[in-house]
This record gives structure tokens, C-alpha cells and sequence, in this order.
């Protein structure tokens, strides 16, 4: 499979729910990246959008292309957002983050009235996990941070989980939030829910790259075809 051209494809599918006049949560990450350049055109052809981008990377592209940004506020409606993801469950449970915009995304998602993800086929799995676990912690006491995580996951049944702090270039990657990420391999995940509650108790945690019960429709692409999963 082409996984560009199956990006492509659920971008320009997701792109038809996309009414003139919405304010969009404007994803992160390669498959979101070509929706923007769609609305963009649509922009170009007249259209009024407006959209709340979930990282600066979205932000600057979403600026090139002339969509109008606005900054959320408590009164800010969100009619769509549509993202991307790294996995996608049976039951439309996700994990995000492999770009590190985590927070922003779950925070756009979470306000939205809906809320599409778009991926290539390859990202639907039978059950999360093969994909290291994205969570945002914040810089100070990160290591120990760090130790209550490993110990929250083995008493959740992680025993062999290996925690590792994300660094680019030998520097530890900064998040737009000035925090810090964790990529957790776990294996398996059966229950993502109860995870990402534990894992989101503990001090020192921002936000988990667990997405359940947020997502409204999956658009999967492929070479030829888009295939549609939907909320039960
Ligand atoms: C960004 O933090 C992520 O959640 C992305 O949405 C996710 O990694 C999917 O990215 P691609 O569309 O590039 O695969």
C-alpha cells in the first residue's frame, strides 16, 4: 500500500463534512497536513474558515495557505476537528502523539462537536500498544515522574514496560506546552480507558496519547479506496 496516497485519500474524504463558514480544530502531523492544503484551495475559492491549529507546525502551514487562525476561548465553538492518528482500535480508541502534539489535540478534540480521524489503513489495529504511548510530562522532577509512571504500569499489569524520554538530535524534544515526552512500550493494550486514568492521575502528568470515547468516524484510505469507521 501507498501509505501517502491512503493519507491523501481519507483527507480529501474528510474534507467533504467540511461546510463553509466552520471553525475547525486543524490537526497535526502528515495525514492532517494534507487536509490543510484542501482547505486551503477551498480558501482560495472563496471560502470562509476559520481554524484553531493543534501545534505551531499546523499553525505556520495553516497561516501559508491562508486559512484564518483564531486563538480558542470559552466561547469558541468548534463545529469539526479532524486529525490524524498513530493507531486506531476497534472501538475507534486511539493513540496520538508520535508528533508530540498530544495535549493541544486532545484539548481541540475534546471541544469539538465532532470529531474525524483521517489515516492510512495501516494504522487500524485489532488492539493498541504496538505503537509506543506518547505522555506529556512536565520538565521539573521529570525522573521521578518518570519512576511513578513504571510503578502505576506494573501495578496495571505493564511489567516489562520500557519508558523512554523522546530526544531529537541528543536533545530531549520540547512540546509547544514547554513540556517533555515519554514514549511508553507497553504491548498490548486491552483497556485504555482505566490506563489513561491512572497514568493521568499522577502529578507530573500533562496529558496521555489515550484517545477513548472522543472519536465520532475513522476515514481510512488506501491505494484505491476509503473505508469509513463509526462511533458504535
Ligand atoms: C501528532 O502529535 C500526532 O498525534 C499525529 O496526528 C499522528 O502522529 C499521526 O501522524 P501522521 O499523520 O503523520 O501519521
Amino acid at each position: 500500500m501507498d501509505k501517502d496516497l491512503g493519507k491523501r485519500r481519507s483527507a480529501e474524504e474528510a474534507a467533504k463534512y467540511v461546510e463553509r463558514g466552520m471553525t475547525l480544530g486543524l490537526g497535526t502531523g502528515s495525514t492532517a497536513a494534507y487536509l490543510v492544503d484542501i482547505l486551503g484551495e477551498r480558501v482560495k475559492e472563496g471560502w470562509q474558515l476559520r481554524g484553531v491549529p493543534t501545534s505551531e507546525e499546523t499553525r505556520r502551514h495553516a497561516e501559508r495557505v491562508g486559512i484564518e487562525i483564531i486563538e480558542p476561548d470559552e466561547t469558541t465553538q468548534i463545529d469539526l476537528a479532524i486529525d490524524g492518528a498513530d493507531e486506531v482500535d476497534p472501538n475507534l480508541n486511539l493513540i496520538k502523539g508520535g508528533g508530540a502534539a498530544l495535549l493541544r489535540e486532545k484539548i481541540v478534540a475534546n471541544a469539538a462537536k465532532k470529531f474525524i480521524v483521517i489515516a492510512d489503513k495501516s494504522k487500524r489495529v485489532t488492539a493498541l500498544g504496538a505503537f509506543p504511548l506518547p505522555v506529556e510530562i512536565t520538565p521539573f522532577g521529570w525522573a521521578l515522574t518518570v519512576r511513578a509512571m513504571r510503578e502505576a504500569l506494573k501495578a496495571s499489569g505493564f511489567e516489562q514496560a520500557k519508558l523512554t524520554l523522546r530526544a531529537r538530535d541528543g536533545a530531549p524534544v520540547i512540546t509547544d506546552g514547554g513540556n517533555l515526552i515519554i514514549d511508553c512500550e507497553l504491548g498490548r493494550i486491552e483497556n485504555p480507558a482505566p490506563l489513561d486514568a491512572k497514568l493521568s492521575s499522577l502529578p507530573g502528568v500533562v496529558e496521555t496519547g489515550l484517545f477513548t470515547d472522543m472519536t465520532d468516524l475513522v476515514i481510512f484510505g488506501d491505494d484505491n479506496d476509503v473505508s469509513i469507521a463509526k462511533a458504535a
